[in-house]
Order: structure tokens, then C-alpha cells, then sequence
């Protein structure tokens, strides 16, 4: 099956693209023949999004979300391959997990691969795994702290010997620099707490001391690390000064860079997340980040609840909010509004992911890659309504913001989302 994607813009320039099954057959002003031919009258083709951060539940958390709904919200935001965290339940930290969330896994409408789960028990087990090298292994996560029922690893120790396996087996650690001894150190500071003291109580002290460690950890050891969601100042200025010295990759949110602690004041527990929103000064920072090349990605950090989960009082709120519809939409109305270049969008949301973690039929739009792309329309805009969201988690701290929507998402040259068929 030959598809011929006419009058689209392709990085900058006005070119037909044609798919051949699965791949990218040829992009140039020359029409060859095809089977279907599509008019894109301007509108502009890009990767489909790498998300290296989607917690996909499923299992014994369906009623959040299951592998049907979150690939079907990935493809509405553009989202062509997701990477799943592993605290579910079961937690993805053995063998017998993981062939549960395999199963499960097939449902999924966008490729996918698995994160597997770092405890301070199963290095014997990860260690097994790693030597099958299976390829739906995209990385290892491990969490400094409690967040969203997961184990963590507080021993300096362990966190040794599973970056002497990263380097062994050059796979990247993604992780979660909180640290959990310090978050309860600040929880005990206030007994009572409600949603404007989760930046105390996740206080900006505790990522940073993680991302220190780790950046210490990564330069004596060499191995690939990828550090999740940086929310803070000092974290990316910590990963500026040492990126030429390690191997050291940096994650930011959607959220941490658009949004701050002022949104708690309207989106309460919707917005209750961790690492916590910041401040201004921090969006400032870590947009300076992107610009400056110290960012090297972009997850959505996708983490549905319910929302009776979400209404909950303060302290038994989870924290988390869906993302993947809205991450990729968002950053480009940043685009358009002249905050960043589609050109340093795409590296942030597709090729760096696909480069870190070694997925090289994807990442750009050239002859020869798989036919995963986005086609989106700059100059329509819409807004968020999580009432209408796929994903089962239908609120959002976004609510109301402009968005630049996904016109049409195509995977292996076939269109999996049409804009206009599914909404009015
Ligand atoms: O807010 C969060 N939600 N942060 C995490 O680290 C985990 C996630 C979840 O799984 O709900
Ligand atoms: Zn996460």
C-alpha cells in the first residue's frame, strides 16, 4: 500500500511524502504514483511523539486506566510510541509481572515498551532479565521515593550496583530523584497539611539532593542515566555543569514548564503531582534549560486516577494527572506563541528520546523510517476539555488553556486517528 501525503510542509518546506507500508518511502516536489493520495493543503507532517513516561496502569488498576484507553488518548495526542512505568499492580519488578503487563500490553493501538522496576530485592532478577536483552526493555526506573504505591530504593548501595548494570548492559536508569527520608522530614513539619503544602512537603530540597547524588553516582560510574521529570532551578543547573563530564540526560514535563504552585489555588488536587509544580522562577529556568540544550527530552509523565480518587482530601488524593493528550498539543501552542522552534520541539518530543534509547527506525521524518508521523494545522487552535478526554482520568489542571490539536495521527503508514471523525 502506496500513500501519498501531498502539499505538506516537512521541516519547513512545502514537499509531498509518500508511505510504503510501513516505512517512509520518499519525501521530495515529485508526485509519485500511489494507491491513496492524501491533500494536506499546508499543513505540517512531523514525528510521532516518543513518550518515555506514561504510567499505563491496567491489571489491578484498570478503573484508572487500561492499555486500550491510554494507547487510544497517545494516538489523540500524538503520542506513536509509549515507554510504561512499572508501579503497577503488579509492579513490573520480576519476571512473572512482566509477562502479566505483556498480555495485557497487547491491547495497546501505539507501540510500546516496558520500564523495568528497581527494588532494593530484585538486582539477582533484573540482572536475568537484562541478559536475555529482550527488546520491549527500554530501560530500568528506579524511584528515590514513595509516590504513587511503587518501592523505592534508598540505599546508596543498591543504586551502585544497578548503575554498574546500566553501564554493563548500556541500558539507562530513569529516575525519580526525590528523596524519601527528606520528604518525610518535611511532612512531619506539618501535621495537617492541604494541597498548598505539597511543594513543602515534596520540598525542592529533597529532588535536588537526588539529582546531586546521582550526578555524583553517574561520573564515577559512566553508565547512562536519565533523570525524570526535573522540576527545579538548581536540578538543571546541576545537569548543565555536568553533562559534558557523564552520561547524563535530562527529562522535563509539560506541567513543570507551564505550569507553577498558583495553579493549586483553582486546580487543587488535580494538580497534585510529584515532583510537586514549582514556581515561576523555576518555569523560567528550565525553559532557559531548553533553549540552552540541557534538556534532552519531554514526557508527559501520563499518570491517571480516578476522579473520586482525585476529590478526595489532600492527603488521600493520589498524585498524578493524564497527560498524554494534551503534552504534545500544548508545547506547540508554545511554538506558535515563538517560546520555542518546531525544530527544537521535535528533537525535545521525538529524536533525543529515540537516540537515548536506542529506537532507531524512529525520531525523524527521512526515507527509511518507519511511517509513525503527526499532521497537525497551525493555525487552529482549541481547548483543553477534560470532560472530553479518551484517557478514563477526564480533569486536568490544564482546563481551558489553548492547544494546538492533532489533525491526524498515522503509524506504519496507516491513519489511526482522524481529528474530525471522533469530535465534533
Ligand atoms: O505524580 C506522580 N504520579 N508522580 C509519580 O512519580 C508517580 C505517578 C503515578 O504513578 O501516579
Ligand atoms: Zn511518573
Amino acid at each position: 500500500m502506496k500513500r501519498l501525503f501531498k502539499n505538506a510542509v516537512i521541516n519547513g518546506q512545502r514537499l509531498n511524502l509518500l508511505t510504503e507500508g510501513a516505512y517512509i518511502a520518499y519525501i521530495g516536489e515529485e508526485i509519485p504514483p500511489a494507491d491513496e493520495l492524501i491533500d494536506l493543503e499546508g499543513k505540517i507532517i512531523l514525528p510521532g511523539m516518543i513518550d518515555p513516561h506514561v504510567h499505563v496502569r491496567d491489571l489491578g488498576q484498570s478503573e484508572k486506566e487500561d492499555w486500550h484507553t491510554a494507547s487510544q488518548a497517545a494516538l489523540k495526542g500524538g503520542v506513536t510510541t509509549l515507554f510504561d512505568m512499572p508501579n503497577t499492580i503488579p509492579p513490573t519488578t520480576n519476571r512473572n509481572a512482566l509477562n502479566l503487563k505483556r498480555e495485557a500490553a497487547r491491547k495497546s493501538a501505539v507501540r510500546y515498551k516496558f520500564n523495568f522496576g528497581v527494588t532494593e530485592h530484585n538486582l539477582r532478577e533484573i540482572k536475568e532479565i537484562l541478559n536475555e536483552r529482550f527488546a520491549d526493555i527500554a530501560a530500568l526506573k528506579m524511584f528515590l521515593a514513595g509516590s504513587s504505591a511503587n518501592e523505592y530504593v534508598e540505599d546508596i548501595d543498591t543504586i551502585r550496583r544497578v548503575f554498574d548494570l546500566s553501564y554493563q548492559f548500556d541500558i539507562p536508569v530513569i529516575i525519580h530523584t526525590e528523596i524519601q527520608k527528606c520528604i518525610e522530614k518535611y511532612a512531619s513539619l506539618r501535621p495537617h497539611p492541604g494541597i498548598l503544602d505539597h511543594g513543602f512537603i515534596r520540598h525542592r530540597e529533597c529532588t535536588n539532593r537526588g539529582t546531586e547524588l546521582v550526578i555524583k553516582l553517574a561520573k564515577e560510574i559512566g553508565n547512562p542515566v536519565y533523570i525524570a521529570h526535573t522540576s527545579t532551578a538548581e536540578e538543571v543547573q546541576m545537569i548543565r555543569e555536568n553533562k559534558n563530564k557523564a552520561r547524563i540526560y535530562c527529562e522535563v514535563t509539560p506541567h513543570h514548564l507551564l505550569l507553577n504552585e498558583h495553579i493549586l489555588h483553582t486546580a487543587g488536587n488535580y494538580a497534585k503531582v510529584n515532583p510537586p509544580l514549582r514556581t515561576e522562577a523555576d518555569n523560567r529556568a528550565l525553559w532557559e534549560a531548553v533553549s540552552d540544550g540541557t534538556v534532552d527530552a519531554v514526557g508527559t509523565d501520563h499518570a491517571p486516577h480516578t476522579l473520586a480518587e482525585k476529590n478526595k482530601p489532600y492527603p488521600r488524593a493520589p498524585s498524578g494527572f493524564p497527560g498524554l493528550e494534551t503534552g504534545l498539543p500544548l508545547l506547540l501552542n508554545e511554538v506558535k506563541k515563538g517560546k520555542l522552534s518546531l525544530a527544537r520541539l521535535v528533537e525535545l518530543y521525538s529524536t533525543r528520546a529515540a537516540e537515548i534509547f536506542g529506537l532507531n527506525d524512529r525520531g525523524n521524518i527521512r526515507t527509511g523510517k518507519k511511517a509513525d508521523l503527526v499532521i497537525v494545522d497551525m493555525n487552529k487552535t482549541a481547548r483543553v476539555e477534560a470532560r472530553n478526554f479518551v484517557s478514563k482520568a477526564k480533569y486536568s489542571p490544564y482546563e481551558g488553556m489553548e492547544i494546538i490539536p492533532v489533525e491526524m495521527t498515522v503509524m506504519d503508514g496507516m491513519i489511526k486517528y482522524l481529528r474530525n471523525q471522533t469530535e465534533q
